[in-house]
């Protein structure tokens, strides 16, 4: 495909004719327009580019003579087939598009291209704003760099000191007892779903998610062979016998859910569906991964969620997944997975190859930062953010969007999964709203049915919130 955003530039003093032929000769050679690529005619180009076609057809010209465009009467412009004949180079397309680890899906793709555009409100970016991380108490990192900072290569389990906090904020702040040795520190949660996919399945297993669900966000379980099932889910939380129907029907190996302020739904599993799902998997011999990534957002004056299903497992079934992302930074890339000491060894060893540790600067960060108090500061700082934040966001849909959307009142996290009164195309739907310069994310990212939105006010300003409902309400009326 033609890279969208690129225009040649008038102001720099080379023939734009050439900026054209070196654009295309770069896409053409990078592999992002393959071979037999069909290209927009003379005249389409050059509005798109804002020259005459006098200059797209000279550029066409001497990609022809070069041997990489093909043209024929009536048929067009396209990328010549036989181009690694020609070319000296390796067919980067076929190489780029062979790899085992799959790409990530369009509607994704497109997002998060858009939410780099100049201008764009962005209520799809499930981060803290850059004020609110700017503002965190990082003076530790002064005092650690005094005391002498560790660059050397971590161990690959994380940092011992780290591991060791690590046990004590579990036990603490989330009732879950893992020692040291059971703890693995990783790049972000996301890391760690991607040692547990590689390194404890095979391609073909089964395995079963909540739907919808974060987890559809990410190939990175079809680029390991995985075959996923969707797991029902009502208000409190997945229905516990479906696992067992999973499990006879398409022996899934291992269960992966979201239970505490769920991305997207916000739902928080009840107490006893927590119990009922954990007796299912120990009676089943079936591992549950249990990410808690939004686990700590309660927002204030509402009720605490119950503990994690990792605190009240006696048994080891559960593998616990949390980060400092979505609390603190996600720049820092810190997350951890707590479970038995052979899993967490088994995947150490594979993260060693791989990336021979998370980065030694950002665990002794992290280290200082849940040894201290800056972390009970930290959040409720969050929390009187987060409730701020959301108002703004709840007042402007009531006043903006009733017509269109309906919404849900999760107890905490960073967003609101809305209804849309009538489903629209979602590919159209999200073009619509870039042109308007406001981005969210539709369900379908999540393996949601037609009709639904995932808004999120954790990273725009109030008035970028205020000002983003009203582009977006704008986009609706329009359809
Ligand atoms: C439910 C959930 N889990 C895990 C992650 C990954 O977070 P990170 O790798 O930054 O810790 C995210 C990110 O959005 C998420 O929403």
């Amino acid at each position: 495909m033609l890279e969208v955003e690129w225009k040649p530039d008038k102001q720099s003093g080379e023939p734009v004719y050439q900026q054209i032929i070196k654009q295309l000769e770069r896409q053409i050679i990078d592999g992002e327009l393959p071979p037999g690529t069909v290209l927009p005619a003379e005249r389409a180009l050059a509005r798109r580019y804002g020259v005459n076609r006098g200059t797209v057809s000279a550029a066409y010209e001497e990609l022809r003579a070069s041997g990489l465009l093909q043209s024929l009467q009536g048929s067009g412009t396209w990328v010549s087939r036989h181009l690694w004949g020609v070319q000296q180079i390796p067919n980067w397309h076929k190489y780029t598009n062979g790899g085992a680890f799959l790409p990530a899906y369009p509607l994704s793709k497109r997002i998060g291209e858009a939410c780099f555009a100049p201008g764009i409100i962005n209520l799809a970016k499930a981060e803290l704003s850059t004020p609110m991380i700017s503002a965190l108490p990082l003076e530790r990192l002064s005092r650690i760099h005094e005391a002498g900072l560790e660059l050397g290569y971590a161990h690959p389990k994380g940092s011992p000191k780290l591991r060791e906090v690590l046990a004590v904020h579990l036990r603490t702040q989330y009732g879950i007892t893992a020692s040291p040795e059971e703890i693995l520190v990783t790049s972000g949660a996301q890391q760690a779903l991607h040692l547990l996919s590689l390194c404890l399945l095979s391609p073909g297993d089964a395995v079963a998610m909540e739907g919808p669900s974060y987890f559809y966000s990410l190939p990175l379980f079809i680029s390991a062979g995985l075959r996923l099932y969707r797991l029902p889910m009502d208000d409190a939380g997945v229905l516990p016998e479906q696992i067992r129907f999973l499990h006879q029907k398409h022996k899934i190996r291992m269960v992966f859910v979201n239970p505490t302020y769920h991305n997207p739904t916000g739902i928080v599993w009840s107490e006893s569906r927590r119990r009922q799902v954990l007796e299912i998997c120990q009676e089943l011999r079936l591992p549950l991964v249990e990410d808690d990534a939004y686990g700590a957002l309660t927002l204030p004056g509402r009720a605490k969620p119950p503990l994690p299903i990792k605190a009240i497992d006696k048994s080891g079934v559960v593998l616990y997944v949390n980060s400092m992302s979505k609390t603190v930074a996600p720049g820092l890339r810190i997350g951890w997975l707590a479970g038995p000491r052979s899993v967490i060894e088994r995947l150490a060893d594979a993260k060693q190859q791989m990336d021979f540790g998370t980065s030694s600067i950002s665990q002794q960060l992290a280290a200082s930062f849940l040894d201290g108090d800056s972390w009970s500061t930290q959040m409720e700082r969050l929390s009187s953010y987060l409730l701020e934040q959301r108002q703004t966001m709840l007042d402007a849909l009531e006043k903006e969007a009733g017509d269109f959307l309906s919404w849900n009142d999760p107890e905490g996290s960073f967003h609101f999964w809305c209804r849309l009164h009538r489903p629209l195309d979602e590919e159209e739907l999200l073009e619509a709203m870039i042109r308007e310069g406001v981005v969210c994310t539709p369900g379908s990212v999540y393996g949601a049915e037609a009709g639904w939105l995932r808004l999120t006010y954790s990273w725009e300003s109030k008035a970028g919130i205020q000002e983003g409902i009203r582009r977006l309400t704008r986009v609706l009326r329009a359809f």
